[in-house]
């Protein structure tokens, strides 16, 4: 039997991402399991998905911490602790972390972002990259350091843009590969570290 590192997966919301990571998990030769699910949305749709493929899923809403962010992430923090995962994925989590979150999981916490970085950073980046005019986008996973979609980039995946695409059918085309890249780097990482 392979030795599956604990990961816990921080979503945000309908966690498409962190279901491509629990069928990866689900699969005997895969190196990780899911140790935790969290949320720092109590109605992420992610977290029902989660709890229905069976694993501890836990919701650490950020509103009544106000704009003391490091405060929320000290119990998420110790939420993945708990847990025992050993390496945190970023599976559409939105939220701009603090340096302790970061430095606490440095060269262990993995981002998935919508683009390929340093291209488009931030929010919106199909809009982005149409009104560009780039022939090609695509999906970046990073390690997490303290600038936002910055950090060493793990993997890319490319996809054409083709001149009648929208945000939409851009968007999908991306999230395809995302949800392709994201086990794939996940799994060399780990191969990596052991
Ligand atoms: C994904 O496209 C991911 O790349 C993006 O949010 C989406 C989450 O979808 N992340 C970021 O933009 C981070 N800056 P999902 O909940 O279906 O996985």
């Amino acid at each position: 039997m392979i030795q599956k590192t604990p990961i816990a997966v921080l979503i945000s919301g309908r966690g498409s991402n962190m279901r491509a990571l629990i069928e990866a998990c689900e699969r005997p030769d895969y190196p990780a399991r899911i140790a935790l699910v969290l949320s720092n949305r109590p109605d992420a749709v992610g977290l029902e998905v989660a709890r229905a493929a069976g694993l501890q899923t836990i919701a650490i809403d950020h509103k009544p911490f106000g704009k003391d962010r490091e405060a929320h992430e000290r119990k998420v923090d110790a939420a993945i602790r708990a847990s025992g995962a050993q390496i945190v994925c970023l599976a559409g989590y939105m939220r701009v972390l603090t340096p302790f979150l970061v430095n606490s999981w440095e060269g262990r916490m993995l981002n998935i972002h919508p683009s390929l970085l340093p291209a488009f950073p931030g929010l919106h980046t199909h809009e982005a990259a149409l009104a560009a005019g780039a022939k090609e986008h695509g999906c970046t996973i990073h390690f997490v350091t303290s600038g936002v979609d910055e950090g060493p980039i793990l993997g890319q995946a490319r996809v054409p843009v083709h001149a009648d695409d929208t945000p939409d059918t851009l968007g999908a085309r991306v999230l395809d590969q995302e949800h392709r890249l994201y086990p794939e780097t996940l799994a060399k990482i780990i191969g990596q570290q052991s």
